[in-house]
């Protein structure tokens, strides 16, 4: 089926100004209703005709042979716009659901792969709440590359090397913890954090413990046996809370490949760096220099000779780059490490490789909760100390299920319900504005049935999906009446599941989850719309009405599921 957008193309190439190619790259989609359903600007052409695009729009619109489907054109200040008419723009909309269904707007195959390293925490910590972030923007980004064409590898590059892990294992030993299989087996994260904390304490009274966690991990990283099983316990004991909450949150991962792995491939990278003439001496650390970019230099090696966190990361890109050929690596990281990332960056600039202009930093804002005194603060509850990813979940979970047990009561699986509902609504509130943008954190906000949250555009996929339940039966495009659906409220929701496409390109283009939150709102708000606007079973034109239901319910479905959020059908 040729597009409005080939059509459009075709009948203006006619006219011998632009060609095709030009029109499919300039045409857009206008957000005012008024301004039609697609828009030519004609700036782009004013220079090589020599003539104003005002007056280029205009005669475009007196010259151009109206394609089928299009019911007028109308010049305003340089732009030609298109109006399709109702009636086909429904039909050509809802066929192409039938067709694709939950694929309906996803671009096919373009045989690009893209790795995402998103959430990466460090081991022997639990989750805190400010790593929601990273995890479900990343995550939205994985759905939203698979359905714009990519192929995708999610990569959680667990921080799994470094001194952290002397401390953990001077603390360990030194509160006499057991060595035994059984014990180890059984150690929770929870009692790591602990070690954490009481390795801050002691150490402010015995800086003589810095040194002994420094030994611990050289021990460690010289492969130390005991060393070594406590290390894997560690790993072992976060990792279990780590998939537990991962599958809470509907969140996977293709690779979980930590700093660790690249110990043995780091001897290579400084060969090739020292080979590059890059390495230089520092005060006893090895750096590269990259005073030229205007950077202070990229710490690669301290004087004890081990390696640091960009040194990892720059064998990590390295070994992604071989095994995978990615044609873009995204690195979903909080906005306080753009420094590490140009750095890491600029080192394989220098090292020559090309592909440096690959690789993307995709930085976000902070989460912000407020105080007692009212004001809004980073990562800290009322209490004073960071929340823990599990208890903010716990408490939404805790929040809807009064809520369900209030106006529900008798709903199956309320728990899991109420669990993703939970989850979904801290997303949202996550994903719904510009990522850069800090996250103002308020539960009231986050959880309300009204305005732009999770339970409401949930809630709209759920009333659909009730409509759909109490029809009783399918309808089936033969059914469909096409006239029928072209009254205002039709209309406008049409022309929002018309955007699909658009919006998902547009998200992965810009990286922004945030494109998709705002178009799951608009189409909840047109879907309410059109079923207040007049009843949809036991109306005169019910098949026909019912079938725009049912497309809809499938548009936003999928849209929920590229956020991330659960498209639950009953609540
Ligand atoms: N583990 C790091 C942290 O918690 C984030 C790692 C991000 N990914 C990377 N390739 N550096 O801050």
């Amino acid at each position: 089926m040729i597009s409005f957008e080939q059509s459009i193309a075709a009948a203006v190439a006619k006219t011998g100004t632009f060609l095709e190619e030009e029109v499919l790259q300039l045409l857009t989609v206008p957000q005012e209703t008024t301004h039609g359903n697609f828009s030519l600007p004609c700036f782009a052409l004013a220079k090589k005709l020599r003539k104003a695009p005002k007056i280029i729009a205009e005669t475009l619109a007196t010259e151009i042979e109206l394609p089928q489907g299009i019911s007028k054109v109308e010049p305003i200040n340089g732009y030609l716009n298109f109006f399709i008419e109702r009636s086909f723009l429904a039909t050509s909309v809802l066929t192409q659901i039938e067709e694709k269904g939950l694929n309906y707007g996803h671009a096919s195959s373009n045989n690009k792969t893209v790795i995402i390293d998103f959430s990466s925490p460090n081991i022997g910590k639990e989750l805190a709440f400010h790593h929601l972030r990273s995890t479900m923007i990343g995550n939205s980004l994985s759905r939203i590359y698979k359905a714009n064409g990519y192929r995708v590898e999610r990569i959680n590059h667990l921080g799994d090397w470094g001194t952290a892990f002397g401390k953990l294992i001077v603390m360990y030993l030194r509160e006499g913890g057991s060595l035994e299989e059984e014990a180890l087996d059984q150690l929770t994260v929870k009692e790591l954090n602990l070690l954490y904390s009481s390795f801050s304490k002691i150490s402010k009274e015995n800086p003589e413990l810095e040194n002994e966690a420094r030994a611990a991990f050289t021990k460690l990283e010289e492969g130390d046996s005991l060393y070594r099983k406590l290390w894997s316990a560690f790993k072992k004991a976060t990792l279990k809370e780590l998939m537990r909450i991962y599958s809470m949150m509907g969140v996977s991962f293709d690779h979980y490949i930590g700093e660790s792995f690249f110990e043995d491939k780091i001897p290579a990278v400084l060969d090739e760096l020292r080979e590059k003439k890059l390495l230089v001496k520092s005060q006893e650390l090895d750096v590269v220099m990259l005073n030229d970019f205007d950077l202070p230099p990229c710490l690669i090696r301290k004087s004890d000779g081990s390696t640091l966190y960009a040194t990892r990361d720059l064998a990590a890109a390295l070994y992604r780059k071989k095994e995978f050929q990615f044609s873009k690596c995204l690195y979903v990281v909080d906005l306080g490490q753009s420094l590490h990332f140009k750095q890491v960056f600029h080192v394989l600039k220098k090292m020559d490789y090309e592909w440096y202009q690959d690789m993307y930093h995709i930085p976000f804002g902070v989460i912000l909760q407020q105080t007692e005194e009212g004001k809004w603060e980073k990562g800290k509850t009322r209490s004073g100390t960071a929340s823990l990813l599990r208890d903010v979940i716990e408490a939404a979970k805790e929040k809807i299920l009064t809520f369900i047990n209030e106006k529900n009561p008798e709903l199956e699986n309320k728990e899991e319900i109420a669990t993703q509902i939970g989850i979904s609504a801290l997303t949202f509130n996550d994903l719904k504005n510009r990522r850069l943008m800090d996250v103002k954190f308020d539960w009231d906000s986050a959880l309300s049935f009204d305005g732009a949250t999770g339970p409401y555009v949930q809630n709209a996929h759920v009333r659909l999906c009730s409509i759909m339940r109490k029809a009783a039966y399918t309808a089936k495009i033969e059914d469909v009446s096409w006239d029928t659906l072209t009254d205002d409220a039709a209309y406008e929701l049409i022309k929002v599941l018309s955007r699909k496409g658009n919006n998902i390109a547009k998200a992965c283009e810009t990286d922004e989850p945030s494109t998709l939150a705002q178009y799951a709102l608009e189409i909840a708000e047109a879907a309410h719309r059109f079923i207040h606007q007049d009843r949809v079973l036991g109306s005169a034109e019910e098949k026909s009405r019912l079938y725009l239901v049912q497309a809809t319910q499938i548009v936003l479905e999928n849209v929920l599921d590229l956020l991330g959020l659960f498209p639950i059908r009953q609540m």
